[in-house]
């Protein structure tokens, strides 16, 4: 009880205040809980789908291509048209170059910020008609329809990439893997140098290589 309670109040008096404070120091308790528990619920939102990849068994993280990288591509693609596809497209950067160039271009990426962001970044540059971007898993999505196919993964994958690209391409799609190349297959072609070193691979020459490696196993 305060000094002024003493002087002023009844004691019924004093237990409304006492029981009226009790009730907003309730509130406020309830108000911090659900600020605190929100906060946390949109930093999960925010922030998990960045940090699932790690959890994965094949852990494939957000790793934007460099400026180099990206020029790397198209100029090992200068003489190619029709679809491009990006696998793991992150923030978009690829889809939205190979649409400047006249690819119809298309992302798969895993992460649904990252696929927002990459079409509100294709709309921004004005080649939102050029582009597509779907929330997908690159293991549960057919690659065949592609003529170019462009891949910044990981040396775990490639392996299982390179089954699953053998098996759908057609005997015209090109592949451009970055900074990681296939360990099988041969490549046709190379350009750039270090971290921004990208492979080219023709499938038809591929799966003549497959052919013959069949063959002699006979
Ligand atoms: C190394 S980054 C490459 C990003 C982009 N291609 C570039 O070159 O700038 C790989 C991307 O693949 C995405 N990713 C990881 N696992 C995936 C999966 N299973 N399916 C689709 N995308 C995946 C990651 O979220 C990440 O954005």
């Amino acid at each position: 009880m305060s000094k002024y309670d003493a002087q002023t109040s009844t004691p019924g008096d004093t237990i409304d205040v006492a029981v009226t404070g009790n009730g907003l120091g309730k509130r406020l308790g309830i108000i911090a809980t659900c600020v605190v528990g929100g906060s946390l619920v949109a930093l999960y939102a925010v922030t998990g789908p960045f940090v699932a990849p790690a959890l994965r068994k094949i852990c494939l993280p957000f790793v934007p291509a460099t400026s180099v990288q990206v020029e790397n591509v198209f100029k090992v693609l200068q003489q190619r048209t029709g679809s491009l596809v990006d696998i793991g497209s992150g923030d978009g950067r690829i889809v939205i170059a190979a649409a400047k160039k006249g690819f119809r271009a298309v992302g798969f990426e895993l992460n649904p910020w990252l696929v927002w962001y990459s079409r509100y970044r294709a709309w921004r540059e004005g080649v939102h008609h050029s582009t597509s971007f779907y929330i997908s898993d690159l293991w549960k999505v057919s690659f065949a329809q592609y003529s170019n196919v462009v891949i910044f993964g990981v040396p775990q994958m490639m392996e299982k990439l390179e089954d699953k690209l053998g098996r759908e391409l057609q005997s015209s799609a090109r592949v451009v893997a970055c900074r990681f190349p296939f360990p099988s297959w041969v490549p046709d072609d190379t350009a750039g140098e270090g971290i921004d070193t990208v492979w080219v691979y023709d499938a038809k020459t591929v799966q003549s290589l497959v052919q013959i490696n069949q063959a002699t196993e006979k």
